[in-house]
């Protein structure tokens, strides 16, 4: 097998992190954009000792979970690597990932994972969307037309607001369209553009760090509000009143428009200053009964109806007694928290990012919930050397945890098997580093898995969210 050589597979399977599996003799080659079932013809892009990489040329012929993309952007934005599959197929395939990963990894190989819980809307189901200015990603199309006219493509107008391309964190795709978010959202995008245009608003570049446009975001509650975020590398209050101006004279259910000025080097679209330009700062969301304020530095969870779902799945799985203590570890902003306090007798949570706990204790005032407090600390610090707790904070009968994509540390692990409560519910965003945790909370007999729940969160993508309940072994 050699790069640049043309073969015909059939894609087998999809592998971790959804990548599309097909063999030739046994030798692994992944097939990008590859659905299970399919037959195609592939150009080979890379050939390594162990595995190949391969681009589709043809479909010879299509698997029926085959769907077409609803987006013109299909296949060049890095957003929905899964539009070419049907929901039916996403939501299997999500499943299985959590399949296969409690079995090679965890070593479970018989715990009953039941079907994924697909999202209610599967298009326009973000409620933010974070927008970069950029220099524009000239399309393979775009590239052909300026070369057949005897350019290179540097002289190509070259201003780009959308979304970056996969591994180019240097290139932007000009996007007039996104499913993702509502129609609106794209229109504000339109106007946003045409109005930096119009101004001559220059792009600021995170190789020279130069230049004024950073990002839009913009996000859309369930319960009607809008904010329009500009995110800048410096205050220009005139330009500033123009645009929100001109946002409102378009878009007038906007409300709250806000400047967020950082001079970061890194591409991360938070500000180290706010400037509020219309409206309160902050929108408001409903997650179940709560309200929520949520800030534009404020993390939430961005598809709202869907965390509802994934929150009642913690919740029926935590099955809290009155009577009975709860732990909530990596809390966030106080969500799964407020969501199952009227359950419990008192809800602590611990949370590592200070504006968060914040959040959380706002959150819990406004919504009139008097038994939840919320802790400030790593987690490794505060559970693992046996705790720098509050005073006189009561041991936990259940605990829910759900930490970033790294998994817990090997000694809040630790920790909570010394803490042992009656049940444990995990909820994680990667399978893998779940697996391998679940495996060391059951080692020694501590802990049994009892069952987990997928839950999408963020269809047309590979990502799946899952729910993981053990319970006490010294109690069987
Ligand atoms: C996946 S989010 C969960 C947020 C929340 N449970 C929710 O549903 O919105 C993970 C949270 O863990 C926090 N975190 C990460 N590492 C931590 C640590 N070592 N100790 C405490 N919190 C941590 C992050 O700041 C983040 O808020």
């Amino acid at each position: 097998m050699k790069r640049g050589e043309t073969i015909t597979v059939t894609v087998e399977r999809f592998g971790a992190e959804g990548k599309s599996v097909a063999r030739v003799e046994g030798f692994v080659v992944f097939v990008r954009s590859g659905v299970p079932g399919d037959t195609v013809a592939v150009r080979l892009t890379r050939v390594s000792k162990n595995f190949a990489e391969a681009d589709i040329v043809s479909v010879v012929t299509p698997s029926p979970l085959r769907t077409t993309p609803q987006c013109a952007y299909f296949g060049v934005c890095g957003g929905c690597t899964w539009q070419h599959l049907s929901y039916e197929g996403q939501c299997a395939f999500k499943r299985q990932q959590v399949v296969d990963a409690l079995e090679r990894i965890g070593g479970f190989p018989e715990i009953p994972v039941h079907p994924t819980i697909g999202s209610g809307h599967v298009y326009h189901y973000r409620n933010k969307m974070e927008f970069s200015f950029g220099v524009r990603w000239l399309t393979k199309e775009e590239l052909e037309h300026v070369t057949a006219e005897g350019g290179t493509g540097a002289e190509a107008d070259r201003f780009a607001l959308g979304l970056h391309i996969p591994q180019r964190f240097d290139r932007v795709l000009d996007i007039t369209e996104c499913h993702l978010q509502s129609p609106t959202s794209a229109a504000i995008v339109n106007a946003v553009r045409a109005f930096c245009r119009e101004h001559e608003l220059s792009i600021y570049s995170t190789v020279t760090h130069t230049g004024y446009l950073r990002n839009l975001v913009i996000r859309e509650s369930a319960t009607g509000e809008r904010m329009v975020n500009l995110v800048t590398s410096e205050e220009r209050p005139v330009i500033l009143a123009e645009f929100s101006a001109c946002i409102l004279s378009r878009f007038a259910d906007t409300t709250t428009i806000v400047n967020n000025i950082t001079t970061r080097k890194s591409q991360v679209a938070l500000g180290d200053r706010e400037v509020v330009l219309h409206g309160p700062g902050w929108i408001t969301d409903r997650i179940g009964e709560r309200t929520y304020r949520i800030s534009a530095n404020s993390f939430f969870q961005t598809n709202t109806r869907q965390a509802e779902r994934l929150y009642d799945v913690v919740r029926r799985y935590a099955a809290i007694r009155r009577h009975e203590v709860v732990y909530d570890l990596y809390s966030g902003t106080g969500t799964i928290s407020l969501h199952v306090a009227d359950d419990a007798a008192e809800v602590i949570g611990i949370e590592s990012v200070a504006s968060a706990v914040e959040d959380a204790r706002r959150n819990a005032e406004s919504n009139e919930i008097h038994n939840c407090r919320f802790v400030l600390g790593d987690l490794k610090d505060r559970l693992a050397d046996g705790g720098a707790l509050p005073d006189g904070a009561p041991e936990a009968d259940v605990v829910i945890c759900d930490p970033p994509r790294a998994g817990m540390h090997p000694d809040v692990i630790g920790a909570l098997r010394s803490m042992h409560p009656s049940r444990i519910v995990y909820v994680s965003c990667n399978p893998a580093t779940q697996a391998r945790d679940l495996k060391m909370l059951c080692d020694g007999g501590d802990f049994r898995l009892i069952e987990a729940q997928p839950v999408d969160m963020f269809p047309h993508t590979t990502h799946v969210e899952n729910v993981a309940l053990l319970v006490s072994g010294r109690n069987s």
